[in-house]
């Protein structure tokens, strides 16, 4: 290889980059939104079981995956067997995620420029430029393709920089300042009347929803886009733990460290969930509406870009404070993701074709702008199309490809032999035992069964 790989430089390092790529606007508005939707405290129970019993173990073949072969997802799975056909199918595996991740980035941008501007926009107030404020916060075609073209700038701009100057350095610039941010709207929140209303619907379950096989189709397709699963994002970022991670700790700790990492995450979903909701009913409490035309709670952008604003706008000067700590928690849960998937397909490039980082990123990021493009202009038609193609149906079953990639093709004692080989720990724990059984069989049968059955249904 032309490009020496990059690498993070420690333990804590990774796990704000993961823990970055993880936590999103998947946790921020989708979890959220999708629990109070869908029984409340019953699909924050489901969730929480699905992410531990079906999440976790897909996200730990795929940090396996790429600590032991030490390469991005194409040259991983085309790498894990010695039978050409094997070989052919798992680079075509690779090359699927890579597209899938590059899709999915082209509409999270759209979403992230939307934030964008919408966090601009009181700056501008501020600096007394109004109209130019207006222009933000309305929205329109000129505007969401400039939004979203900044917003890849600032994408590229990091993941150009490299694993550890870039998306390491901004990640744990950035985690903690989420994090902080978070706790002080929620104490701001919580304190206003109409709150106390939000908690109860986020949080009593209902439980004659649990089994709805709608409920748990959704629970599941939360958890794998929650975690960037399937797509070589975790893969790859587990690449990177080199140094960071002997191969002694691999065995001891890495199981450890997927552990916290999705215990991170489901925390910042659970979290976010405290902030979003009740704020929905304080809204309500001044009079915004809170419920679409079928009865149904406003999800999606009809909560974020037009619930949370109205009520920010009720609030005079307090409101623009909120506005601004508000859109920027979300720009920047958006942009250490973003950062990630875009690493997925640079990471290929400039491992196949020796190009400079700088260089693939540039074009990668640029394409993906287009695509990004493309979907504005002809919004109504795609924007949908991709994300339920990308989420709901390709992510699943790239999971379902690598559970059984790390299961059966990668056979148990290969991986055990090698991991053995290099230091002399016992074989045991827990988790080596139960997990390589677990993901052969028991992750693609939940994953089917759930799949199946949300077609059927
Ligand atoms: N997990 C992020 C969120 O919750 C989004 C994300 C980052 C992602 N990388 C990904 C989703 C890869 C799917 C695949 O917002």
């Amino acid at each position: 290889m032309a490009n020496a790989r990059g690498h993070f430089t420690s333990r804590f390092g990774f796990l704000m980059a993961a823990a970055g790529s993880a936590v999103g606007l998947g946790n921020i508005w989708g979890f959220p939104t999708q629990a109070a939707s869908n029984g409340g405290g019953a699909f924050v129970l489901a969730y929480l079981i699905l992410a531990f019993l079906l999440a976790y173990p897909a996200l730990m073949a795929e940090l396996i995956i790429g600590r032991h072969s030490n390469a991005n997802i194409v040259t991983a799975l085309s790498t894990l067997s010695e039978r050409p056909l094997l070989r052919r199918i798992g680079g075509a595996v690779g090359y699927y995620g890579v597209l899938v991740v590059s899709l999915i980035l082209s509409f999270y941008a759209i979403v992230a420029g939307w934030i964008l501007a919408k966090f601009a926009a009181p700056l501008v107030q501020l600096l007394g430029f109004d109209d130019a404020a207006a222009w933000l916060a309305q929205g329109g075609l000129v505007r969401d393709l400039a939004a979203c073209f900044l917003f890849s700038v600032l994408t590229m701009w990091i993941v150009a920089r490299g694993v550890s100057q870039g998306i390491e350095a901004w990640s744990t610039r950035l985690m903690p300042t989420l994090a902080i941010l978070l706790i002080a709207l929620i104490v701001y929140v919580l304190n206003q009347p109409g709150a106390a209303d939000g908690l109860r619907v986020y949080l009593l379950p209902d439980f004659s929803r649990v089994l709805d096989p709608s409920l748990l189709l959704s629970a599941m397709g939360q958890a794998f886009f929650s975690l960037s699963l399937g797509v070589g994002t975790m893969l790859v970022y587990g690449s990177y733990l080199g140094r960071a991670l002997s191969e002694k700790d691999q065995q001891d700790k890495l199981p450890h460290i997927g552990a916290t990492l999705t215990l991170l995450d489901t925390s910042f979903a659970f979290v976010a969930g405290l902030l979003i909701i009740p704020a929905m009913y304080v809204a309500q409490e001044q009079g915004i509406a809170i419920y679409g035309a079928a009865g149904e709670l406003l999800a999606g952008p009809g909560l974020v870009l037009q619930v949370l604003p109205g009520l920010f706008d009720n609030m005079g000067n307090a409101g623009i404070w909120l506005a601004i700590t508000f859109f920027a928690l979300m720009t920047i849960a958006a942009l250490t993701s973003s950062i990630s998937m875009l690493e997925a397909p640079v990471s290929v490039a400039t491992e196949k074709t020796g190009a400079s980082r700088t260089r693939a990123t540039l074009v990668i990021g640029c394409t993906i702008f287009l695509i990004s493009a493309i979907i504005v202009m002809n919004f109504s038609a795609l924007f949908d199309r991709v994300v339920s193609f990308t989420t709901e149906y390709s992510q699943p079953l790239l999971g379902l490809a690598l559970s059984l990639f790390a299961g059966w093709v990668w056979h148990r004692d290969k991986k055990i032999q090698a991991i053995a080989a290099e230091q002399g720990v016992e074989r045991g724990g827990f988790f080596w035992r139960v997990w390589p059984f677990y993901v052969r069989v028991v992750c693609p049968l939940l994953i089917i069964v759930t799949f199946t059955q949300s077609l059927l249904g």
